[in-house]
């Protein structure tokens, strides 16, 4: 978690960083800082809370609140937030500096504990992102020495050491790395020396940096989008390499600091994913995304014969013998991405067959895993970072498996530590809470598991073709969920206040229902459980009262009446409900107060794209009570600590 920027070239400093942390602010925003060299000595500006208090601190304007507010007066205060950042060019008359939001570890997010964190004498300034592990040890010697620290972070303790290795011989590369030999932990870091003002020194393990390649100017970001505007090239650090950044070039090493060669990689993104592009909010559009999103995460993987889609076909690796042959499938990740291997496990166990065990990452770690020869294991993972499912795919690849990833990261820790990657290919997701990455992570599963039983032969040929040409229609159907848009924001607006929120499902839909109950707790702060429909009554029910709003996935049409009698239940005790289902035939016409209408997509498809009413329902519920869904509190969009 956390972002991290840095910036030398020509341009003034101060607005760049900031411009390029307000596109990271999805990573962290507790707190905010940066550090810009100016003539003589280096500038630290730190403040707590979101980008926008820090762009207050620096300019001593306040940043107008865009909560509530029309469309037209939301454009208007961007552009005002907009000019207000050009002005912080004021500031400092640096060209360059480097910039942190922060997402706290160690230590309560305040001004002095954010970063750029300095040495005593404000001559070396660093921002970290990950954890020291053996920063109490460090501090301790450092002390001993007669360091005062000033903060409660175990960043700090890295300022001191560096300085503590510039003081020998005076060159602050020399110093950064012994500096990393010492530290145990994860970091990706940028650090700027007075004494060095021509360049960044930035070093990353176990958290993501990537170094931008300008004309005139290079950058440090913790992610892509951050300097989308500014250029396309990049590298993507790997394990303990450490960059040297000048204005005109950029120099990369290994740990042993010997010089390594490499071309930079081209981003294809283009700059609107960054950007809200007219929306309220990112949650927003990118919810809208998703019928694109679909589209270019399942066509190049269609082979098509006289215009029919004839067969799956993965760019990436071949459908061996492994494949039918498997015994298991084991499937890890976190969060949302979890919820949909536990989907995938009803379509991996009805198309192909097969056994599934779905763990979440960080259970599986811990567990002395058991894994087989003939188990096909694959991780998901949207940033590609979260720390827990990076372990547990190491963990898979020492006892001998081979890993498939499903990443939307092209260049991400997990993409590149994987066997096999398969990408979403959703673009960037920069809201806190998963919408577009969880159906294109679902759409890549359903793909395996479909031609999964096609080479087992578990699925007819035609049911295959029918399949596909039904998968096929999957984002156009998104896309007429999407336009029942104003039933479900009518709906959020009454249900707004209820206390509790229960999904239910059987099968699929209690898969899905996770999902759903995760995006309402992350956005609305609303109280959501997800329960097997069946199971309510062997327990949950007991919670049931009119303070109860129950919401039914119900796409299964031979469970139909089960689904309905649960509502019955409910309802009887004073619940209200809503019922998300394809069915037109007024199965559920009794007993939910509102229905919400999703296409029939045929051959259990629905559950790719069944979540989209519930990913709007908690996006209106959250805008109701006045939250920002973009960054829900306490959340960071990646997980890269344990
Ligand atoms: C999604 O809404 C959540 N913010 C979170 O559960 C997320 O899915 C989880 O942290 C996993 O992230 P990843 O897909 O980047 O690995
Ligand atoms: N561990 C550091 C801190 O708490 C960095 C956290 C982060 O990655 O934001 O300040």
């Amino acid at each position: 978690m956390c972002g991290i920027v840095g910036y030398v070239g020509e341009k003034n400093a101060t607005p760049v960083l900031i411009n390029a942390l307000k596109k990271l602010e999805y990573r962290g925003y507790d707190s905010a800082g940066i550090a810009v060299l100016g003539d003589e000595d280096i500038i630290v500006k730190k403040a707590k809370g979101a980008i926008k208090y820090l762009v207050e601190k620096i300019t001593g304007e306040i940043v107008k609140d865009s909560k509530n507010l029309s469309k037209e007066e939301t454009e208007k205060a961007e552009a005002e937030y907009a000019a207000q950042i050009e002005r912080t060019e004021n500031f400092v008359k640096g060209n360059i500096g480097i910039g942190h939001t922060r997402w706290a570890t160690h230590g309560e997010p305040s001004d002095l504990n954010a970063h750029p964190h300095t040495n005593v004498s404000g001559t070396i300034a660093v921002v970290h992102n990950g954890i020291i592990e053996n920063y109490a040890k460090i501090k301790s010697w450092l002390q001993s020495q007669g360091v005062v620290f000033r903060s409660q972070t175990d960043t700090e303790v890295v300022a001191h050491l560096i300085n503590y290795y510039y003081e020998q011989k005076k060159d602050i590369f020399f110093a950064v790395q012994q500096a990393l030999k010492k530290l145990e932990g994860s970091y990706a870091l940028g650090v700027l020396c007075r004494d060095f003002p021509d360049r960044i020194v930035a070093a990353r393990k176990d958290c993501p940096l990537i170094v931008g390649v300008g004309k005139g100017e290079n950058f440090i970001a913790s992610d892509v989008p951050a300097i989308l505007e500014y250029t396309r090239e990049v590298h993507y650090l790997e394990q303990k390499e450490i960059a040297v950044l000048y204005a005109d070039h950029v120099d990369l090493y290994n740990d042993e600091g010997e010089r390594i060669i490499r071309e930079p990689s081209h981003v294809d993104w283009d700059l609107s994913a960054a950007k809200k592009d007219g929306y309220a909010h990112f949650m927003l559009k990118e919810i809208h995304e998703q019928p694109k999103a679909l589209t270019d995460t399942l066509r190049p993987r269609l082979v098509f014969e006289e215009n029919r889609p004839s067969d799956i076909r993965f760019e990436e690796f071949d459908f061996d013998e492994s494949w039918k042959n498997a015994g298991r499938i084991v499937i890890t990740a976190c969060g949302t991405a979890s919820y949909a291997g536990m989907v995938a496990r009803y379509a991996f166990e009805k198309f192909a067959r097969i056994p599934v065990v779905v763990d979440a990452a960080s259970e599986f770690r811990y567990r002395n895993p058991i894994l087989k020869q003939d188990d096909i294991f694959i991780v998901i993972s949207q940033s590609g970072e979260t720390a827990d499912t990076l372990e547990a795919l190491r963990i898979a690849k020492r006892c001998g498996a081979k890993v498939i990833a499903i990443t939307n990261t092209v260049g991400s820790s997990v993409s590149r530590e994987a066997d096999k990657v398969i990408y979403t290919w959703a673009g960037p997701e920069i809201a806190v809470a998963s919408t577009k990455a969880y159906t294109t992570q679902l759409m890549c599963l359903y793909l395996l598991a479909i031609k999964m039983g096609e080479v087992r032969g578990t699925i007819e040929k035609q049911e295959y073709l029918t399949l596909l040409q039904q998968l096929e229609e999957i984002p156009q159907k998104a896309e007429k969920i999407i336009q029942e848009l104003p039933v479900v924001q009518k709906f959020a607006s009454e249900q707004f206040n209820k206390e509790k929120i229960f999904y239910i499902g059987r099968l699929f839909d209690s898969a899905s229902s996770m999902e759903c109950a995760l995006k309402l707790k992350e956005v609305s702060y609303m109280h959501s459980e997800a329960f097997s429909a069946g199971e309510l009554k062997h327990g949950p029910i007991a919670l049931v009262d009119k303070n109860t709003l129950v919401v039914a996935l119900a796409t299964e049409p031979a469970l139909y009446e089960k689904i309905a009698s649960n509502i019955l239940e409910v309802k009887a005790r004073g619940a209200s409900t809503m019922v998300i289902t394809q069915d037109g035939k007024g199965a559920f016409k009794n007993c939910a107060d509102t229905i919400i209408q999703i296409p029939e997509c045929g051959g259990d498809l629905e559950s790719i794209v069944s979540v989209i009413p519930a990913q709007l329902f908690a996006y209106y519920c959250a805008v109701q009570k006045g939250l920002n869904p973009d960054m829900p509190r306490n959340l960071a969009k990646s997980v890269t600590v344990e």
